[in-house]
């Protein structure tokens, strides 16, 4: 290594290997060690003492101590829940910039074995302070104390600092690439369905409409105070000088006047008539939405037509069933539903695969096998993450995960739920339970908290209660679709057999009294080479809340949205 550079910058222009357990890895694309190569190895990191690394943190907590003569400072980079401790002697930097939560520091030192007794089984001793980015603790608003979820929910740009939030975002990253390897593996095809759509697809009216049309009518409003439109004296003035230069020209030419004075004439009739023209457009201009036969005319709209934000991909990504067979999307969904509960956000996550070949049983198969993957996944590779949480939130995270990977789902009928539920006499739901119900969130968890105490996959439910697009079963009265169930969370997935046949589906658009036209395109699907084929969808952030323990949806997503709530 060369003399007396900076180890950062001997470190850049190096690559360096993983070698063996005394080389630490250094990250590819930034020029530091991540704390978690160092403390998370099967050793502690002890293997490493007295290697010189670089790293790059947030202070958790820091002390002066030694009468100033040194600090600690507990440091953590994300790339790891556990902290790595760090010591910097006052000869190598004012210490008291260092020590405040939330101080970003980049050092370079040597890695120690800690004395005897101590918690830590290695230690960073700090030779040269890169970088600072201060803090000043009377005005950082997350300090050291424990703080509230619905507290932190007012600053999501700084709640990635705290230990909970850096956790979930964890587990919630290792469930997207878990996502992704279970599709993939099993040779499905990841598709981007479009955000924008003008078919709703549950049929319920809960979407977010797109439009430019309220920004046009602002803008319009703006110009014409600005500059209003003329008034019917201002227009008649006009109409008025145009007939005057009319006239002008017809006298000349009566007058047998010279070539260029008629041209001259001719010139200003031009403009006159010209300038009326705009006036006359402009007298037209109404502030407000443009109208047609009483209604908002949205042909004048950026689509030409209504557009809304898509409440799931499955309708579109049907179309890619029913040409490249196994699929799926996982992307944004949005709802525009009130409801103010800790399992709704308006804008989540949905993973939708669809298989086509494919009926019930086998949509059942794909979820099961989907699910217990995910928690698997998750004991194998956030373990660390997941007892954070059995600390903090929930004491049962791992063992739910762990029974759930293990343990086969149930599967009842929606009729057979109904009369178990309606045997129920230690409880009183809030809701009746009768067959025909749409099975509310005290009804699912009874069912897998209580009677089951495991997954439940409910299926068969009664037409009335679910979307169009779900196979009517021979009974006439319920269609194929299924629910996944699971503790703590209720509903995490719905499914369904999808209906493939031409007339049938048709018929239950219209039977639901939606309009034909904007699925005409998905009837295609039907009317050309139909295949019977399922799917269903997973609420990302149900899993996530399902794997943590939290309780409120809105503290599993990096920036929730809810009613009165679009922060960022
Ligand atoms: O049951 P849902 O409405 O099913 C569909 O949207 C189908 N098109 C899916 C398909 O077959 N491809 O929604 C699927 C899942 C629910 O089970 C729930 O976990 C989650 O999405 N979900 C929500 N999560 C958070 N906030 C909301 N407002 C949610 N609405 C549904
Ligand atoms: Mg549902």
């Amino acid at each position: 290594m060369a003399g007396d550079a900076p180890l950062v910058q001997q470190m850049a222009s190096t690559t360096l290997a993983d070698d063996g357990d005394s080389s630490p890895i250094w990250a590819k694309f930034s020029c530091r060690v991540l704390i978690r190569n160092i403390i998370c190895r099967p050793d502690g990191g002890v293997g490493l003492a007295g290697q010189k690394v670089a790293v790059g943190g947030w202070v958790k907590t820091g002390r002066e101590q030694g009468k100033g003569s040194f600090a600690f400072l507990e440091l953590n980079d994300g790339s790891c829940p556990a902290n790595l401790q760090v010591i910097v002697e006052a000869s190598v930097a004012p210490l008291s910039q260092l020590v405040h939560t939330g101080t970003c520091v980049y050092v370079e030192g040597e890695l120690k074995k800690p004395p005897e007794g101590t918690k830590q089984n290695v230690e960073l001793k700090v030779e040269k302070v890169i970088d600072v980015g201060p803090v000043d603790p009377a005005k950082y608003p997350l300090p050291k104390t424990r703080l509230t979820l619905e507290f932190l929910r007012d600053f999501v740009h700084l709640r990635p600092r705290t230990n909970t939030i850096s956790a979930v975002a964890r587990i919630r990253n290792a469930l997207a690439y878990a996502t992704h390897t279970f599709f993939q593996k099993h040779g499905f095809l990841y598709v981007h369905t479009p955000i924008i759509t003008t078919s709703d697809c549950e049929g319920a009216g809960e979407m977010f409409q797109v439009t430019t049309l309220l920004n046009d009518a602002e803008k319009l409003e703006k110009e014409l105070q600005k500059n209003p439109p003329p008034s019917e004296a201002e227009l008649e003035a006009a109409r008025f000088f145009v007939k005057e230069k009319g006239e002008n020209v017809a006298r000349l030419k009566s007058a047998k006047a010279s070539k260029e004075d008629i041209s001259a004439a001719v010139a200003e009739l031009t403009k006159a008539k010209e300038s009326f023209t705009k006036m006359e457009e402009r007298s037209k201009l109404k502030p407000g939405l443009p109208q047609k036969d009483g209604k908002i005319d949205y042909s004048q709209d950026f689509f030409a037509r209504q557009a809304f934000l898509t409440v799931s991909g499955q309708l579109q990504v049907e179309g890619f069933a029913c040409a490249l067979s196994s699929v799926y999307t996982f992307g944004p969904t949005f709802r525009a539903e009130h409801s103010h509960t800790s399992r709704h956000l308006a804008e989540f996550w949905m993973v939708e695969p669809e298989i086509a070949f494919a009926d019930l049983e086998d949509d059942m198969n794909c979820a099961e096998a989907y699910v217990k993957f995910l928690c698997q996944w998750l004991l194998d590779n956030c373990l660390d993450d997941l007892e954070f949480m059995v600390k903090h939130f929930d004491k049962s995270a791992i063992d739910r995960l762990k029974m759930v990977s293990s343990t086969p789902f149930k599967r009842i009928s929606y009729t057979e739920a109904v009369e178990l539920l309606e045997k129920v006499t230690d409880k009183k739901f809030e809701n009746k339970v009768e067959w025909g119900i749409d099975l509310a969130s005290e009804h699912e968890r009874y069912l897998t908290e209580v009677i089951f105490q495991k997954p439940v996959i409910v299926y068969n439910y009664p037409k009335g209660i679910k979307a169009f697009y779900m196979r009517l079963n021979d009974d006439m009265k319920t269609v194929a679709a299924m629910d996944v169930l699971v503790p703590k969370v209720g509903e995490l997935i719905g499914g369904s057999q999808r209906e493939e046949r031409h007339e049938v589906i048709e018929k239950r658009i219209l039977e639901m009294g939606l309009p034909l036209e904007p699925y005409e395109w998905y009837l295609d699907l039907r009317r050309y080479g139909t295949v019977k084929h399922c799917g269903f969808g997973l609420g990302f952030e149900r899993m996530v809340l399902f794997a943590t323990g939290i309780d409120n949806i809105r503290d599993v997503i990096p920036f929730p949205r809810y009613p009165g709530r679009a922060d960022l």
